[in-house]
């Protein structure tokens, strides 16, 4: 699980109109979610479209490390048998969390209120990622933490055998931190209580209240007010995991900038705490129909059906809306250059402790492809040049980060000369059957050297 052991360069070429239908794989924040759920639940919980991507893989050998039966029924269908809130044993090795900051941060979260031990390690990319965020809040149950310099892992857990309930205020937006302190505050008595000022993706509230937590949500004048009552017997569900908007941005992306596309793209998630990048891509002028709106394992969905939009201009994409498309910026920046005039992104430093410094390796790899772009600590600006106008012929880094490599391959599709990334070997921890998806739609992916 630490990393890849070979690098895989991947190039994408000018392609032909994109066409068809895009079956996108399981949402990854939601899949994390139903194994952990599943784990901390008693009895059985069976769960469909489960992504297996090998981030939301590691999260399953965890919860089989911390005791929870986890069995692969067929493509996507899983069953947790769980141990219940409390219930977990003392892993006997290191968790390996991957690539995946969503594995380690919750997993960290559940177990930190149950008298054990856990030893956390992860990629080359993830030892990098800062777990202080989620530590200090996770030592106000009473757990302790001994890391790496800066909160970095490898990095030991001791729970606190006798927690006391949190009240926490999110100091940035972050969902992987709320859901840790919400996990936590499973298995303490009382009332844990964690305030955020912007809403972040509400995927563990809308779930632990399915499970039969009790959980409330206001809006106050603090901010956004989340109460969880402790030590609830979390009961096994029946979860059918939606498709992935984040992996969805990708083809609907592609469509939008090569000439000639209309692809169909069914069941996107329309939670507002997700749906960022749709939005921003209408008032860009993109081609977009939103169909059969309707809900769909909780969530409201629609099938987007998605047009090559040469109309599309550049805007300013407001700072609160940031944390409802954190992980569409790279591909959105992508777009920008395809778009004409500037796109304008504020608010975004959170890109910089992603996977990668996203904002970095964008910013690199675009002006290796001819863009030109300003940046500095929070703002990425992109100058764009017009549909099918991006030079290209580059070699971009991907830096371990499925994101990126996935957004250059997409450039590549519309830009004048290929556009490779020298590691495509990570698309594989959230979007598995990316390639054949996309060669499916007529796009010109593929492996080097092969
Ligand atoms: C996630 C939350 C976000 C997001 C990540 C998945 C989650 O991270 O970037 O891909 O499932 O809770 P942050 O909580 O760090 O913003």
């Amino acid at each position: 699980m630490a990393g890849h052991d070979f690098a895989q360069p991947m190039t994408a070429r000018k392609s032909g109109p994109l066409k068809g239908v895009a079956e996108i794989p399981g949402d990854k924040s939601i899949s994390h979610r139903a194994l952990i759920l599943g784990a901390l639940a008693v009895g059985e919980t069976r769960v469909t479209g489960l992504l297996e991507g090998e981030d939301v893989l590691g999260t399953a050998a965890a919860m089989r490390a911390f005791g929870a039966e986890v069995t692969r029924h067929g493509p996507g269908a899983w069953s947790v048998h769980g141990v219940g809130v409390g219930g977990f044993g003392e892993p006997a090795d290191v968790i390996d969390c991957g690539n995946s900051g969503t594995s380690v941060r919750l997993i960290m979260g559940a177990m930190a209120t149950t008298a054990m031990t856990a030893t956390f390690t992860g990629d080359a990319s993830l030892r990098k990622r800062p777990m202080g965020r989620v530590t200090d809040p996770l030592s106000l149950f009473g757990a302790q933490a001994y890391g790496r310099a800066g909160g970095r892992l490898p990095m030991t857990v001791i729970g606190a055998a006798d927690p006391v309930p949190a009240r926490y205020t999110v100091p940035v937006p972050s969902a992987q931190v709320k859901s840790a302190v919400l996990l936590a505050g499973l298995n303490a008595p009382g009332e844990t209580v964690v305030i955020e000022r912007e809403p972040t993706r509400d995927h563990s509230e809308r779930m632990l209240r399915g499970f039969g937590a009790t959980l409330s949500a206001e809006k106050t004048a603090e901010g956004h007010v989340i109460t969880l009552q402790g030590r609830p017997e979390l009961r096994p569900q029946e979860v059918a995991v939606p498709r992935d908007p984040s992996s969805a941005a990708f083809p609907v992306c592609a469509a939008l900038i090569v000439e000639g596309s209309e692809i169909l793209v069914p069941g996107v998630s329309q939670n507002s705490t997700r749906n960022g990048l749709y939005t921003t891509l209408v008032e860009m002028g993109a081609l977009i129909d939103f169909e059969n709106a309707r809900e769909e394992g909780g969530e409201p969905v629609a099938d987007l059906r998605v047009r090559f939009s040469p109309e599309m201009k550049g805007i300013e994409v407001p700072p609160e809306r940031a944390a409802s498309m954190i992980d569409e910026y790279p591909v959105l920046s992508v777009v920008a250059a395809n778009a004409t005039g500037t796109t304008v992104m504020r608010g975004v430093k959170e890109l910089r402790v992603k996977e990668s410094d996203r904002i970095d390796a964008m910013a690199r790899g675009l002006e290796a492809c001819g863009v030109t772009i300003e940046e500095d600590e929070d703002t990425l600006i992109v100058h764009g040049m017009g549909p099918g106008a991006v030079p290209g012929g580059a070699v971009c880094a991907s830096h371990l980060d499925h994101r990126i490599a996935m957004s250059f391959l997409v450039l590549g599709l519309a830009a004048k000369k290929p556009v490779s990334v020298d590691d495509g070997a990570p698309i594989a921890t959230s979007f598995p059957v990316f390639e054949g998806l996309m060669a499916g739609l007529g796009a010109s992916i593929a492996r080097d050297n092969q």
